[in-house]
């Protein structure tokens, strides 16, 4: 059937964290008619979780030339070093003009940026907002910027699937809304440029720092659009998630790197500190390293979780520079003050995505793609801590500017969508958690052939039950949120796991358990998929 309703732009900009919003915003104000569609709340996605901070060579002493070098050595060689030069050069301006539209970073009594240290740099460069809040301010500050504004916005509006012209050109982009009034059902926004800001796809994992939102929305609209992707294999483990049980499932609180910037302990149920000696940064190595030096410690100590021990802060450092974190243990019965965190690694961000170049164009002309849902190349095989506030900022800026500067023309949508009767089977609602549990089995933090091929073969049964039920008796699940994001979550997991198998080697975040080396003869390079858009 044909949309019950449509609305014509010049830009749709799909998601409102960071990305989005920079991009809405500076799109509006070079003139185009930009309409930002998102999944939930403006202010549900993941931005609004992001404790730490933003990094950025604004502090004395620093260069962007240092924070490149700490950004590569996190890469572990593969990083792309244009879009990292990009990303450090164009960083501090970015961050300034943020805090011009209205962010309130934490300074000192006389005015100046306070900034802190996360893993991997070698300098004080994260400049933070309410002690652990800065993704919530930096939130805040985009919506009211945007309402502000008078941009229009269409909330409760979950993406379905790219429009394209005769030539294969973005044309818009279907949406099926719930409760919005007017715009109420299955629609469409005409425009023949698409930015994707639809953020990470953490979900795919049981236990996640991510919201329920980030279920790979972007990443699976691309793939079916027949867009390149990038890096799926390299999932990035935050080191210390509040453990909460083996069981626990579902969005887990973050106790970010900024407490151990600022001097936490990781130690094992013998207050012994086992990080030092593994890394000259001890608990400030890279991300990837400190993921592994705790799961080790867990597996040679049988233990469920590790500690990480900032009893030495004291009650007044705590309220005033880590109050989130500080509730969220304390909800959980756990005093910080008084007694280490039981902390163990959980599924955190996606360093591959949609493969971009240096102007978030992906490989589909006019769809454009910014933030954790694309791969602009900065990440490389690990993220370095807090690069990616700044990375959705700065890249939103540079796709702004190219579709400011390039002539638009309006569009005719080649076919109309189908999305009531869609061409790819939808799946069941509960499927949500097989994924997960599969993922998280066969695909986590430790992979081998072994679970992997697993992992590939239970997600494969999955597909084929619901492509058969189609196929045999035309039948489907309704389709609906909960279905399309089980169905978007199968469609991202099955090419992470053919990424994470094919990559025969340990790099970065990317730890296969029988393949212990980095091999950079065969591998230092990028594993790219692209599914031929009727077969996704
Ligand atoms: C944290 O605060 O530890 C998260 C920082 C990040 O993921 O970049």
């Amino acid at each position: 059937p044909a949309p019950g309703w449509s609305i014509d732009a010049d830009v749709v900009v799909v998601g409102s964290g960071v990305a989005g919003l920079t991009a809405a915003l500076r799109c509006e104000a070079a003139g185009l008619t930009t309409v930002v569609v998102t999944k939930a709340r403006l202010d549900d996605g993941s931005t609004r979780w992001a404790q730490g901070g933003i990094a950025a060579a604004l502090g004395e002493g620093d260069t962007p030339e240092q924070h490149f070098e700490d950004t590569l050595v996190a890469g572990a060689g593969l990083c792309d070093e244009e879009a990292v030069r990009i990303l450090v050069t164009e960083g501090p301006d970015a961050v300034r003009r943020l805090i011009a539209t209205g962010a309130q970073f934490d300074e000192s009594a006389d005015g100046v940026l306070e900034l802190t240290r996360e893993g991997g740099h070698h300098r004080r460069r994260i400049a933070h907002a309410g002690g652990d809040a800065t993704g919530a301010e930096i939130s805040r500050a985009l919506v009211e910027a945007v309402r502000a504004r008078g941009l229009r916005t269409i909330e409760n509006a979950l993406v379905l699937d790219l429009l394209t012209d005769a030539e294969g050109r973005t044309a818009g982009v279907t949406l099926h809304v719930m409760g919005e009034g007017q715009h109420d059902g299955v629609g469409a926004v005409h425009a023949p440029a698409v930015v994707l800001a639809t953020g990470g796809m953490g979900q795919v994992f049981s236990a996640t720092t991510n919201p329920a939102v980030s279920t790979g929305d972007g990443v699976a609209l691309a793939l079916r659009a027949g867009a390149e992707v990038s890096d799926l294999e390299f999932v990035q483990f935050h080191p210390t998630v509040l453990f909460l049980g083996p069981d626990a499932e579902g969005q887990q609180p973050l106790v970010s790197e900024a407490v151990r910037g600022e001097g936490a302990h990781l130690v094992d149920a013998d207050g012994v500190r086992f990080m030092l000696g593994q890394h000259e940064l001890a608990e400030l190595a890279p991300r990837d390293i400190v993921a592994k030096g705790i799961m080790r410690r867990m597996r040679e100590n049988d233990a469920e979780h590790m500690y990480l021990d900032a009893r030495h802060f004291g009650a007044e450092m705590w309220e005033r520079r880590f109050p989130t974190i500080l509730a969220a243990c304390r909800a959980h019965g756990i005093d910080p003050v008084t007694r280490p965190v039981p902390v163990a690694p959980a599924a955190h961000y996606a360093s591959g995505g949609v493969r971009t170049d240096s102007h978030g164009r992906t490989t589909v002309p006019g769809l454009y793609a910014c933030g954790e849902v694309a791969c602009t190349g900065v990440h490389g095989a690990n993220r370095l801590a807090s690069n990616s506030l700044l990375e959705g900022l700065v890249y939103a800026e540079r796709i702004a500017a190219d579709i400011a500067s390039t002539g638009l023309h309006a569009r005719v949508p080649q076919s109309l969508p189908t999305a009531e009767r869609p061409a790819h089977p939808l799946l069941p609602p509960e499927a949500r958690f097989t994924i997960q549990r599969t993922m998280s089995r066969g695909a986590g933090v430790l992979r081998s052939e072994a679970s992997l091929a697993e992992a590939a073969d239970r997600l494969d049964r999955l597909h084929a039950d619901a492509r058969d039920a189609l196929d045999e008796n035309g039948k489907t699940a309704e389709p609906g949120v909960d279905t399309w994001e089980a169905t978007n979550l199968l469609c991202v997991a099955r090419v992470l796991v053919a990424a994470a198998r094919r990559r025969e080697e340990t790099r970065g975040c990317h730890w296969r358990e029988d393949r212990p080396e980095r091999d950079d003869t065969a591998w230092r390079r990028h594993i790219v998929v692209r599914l031929n858009p009727d077969r996704s």
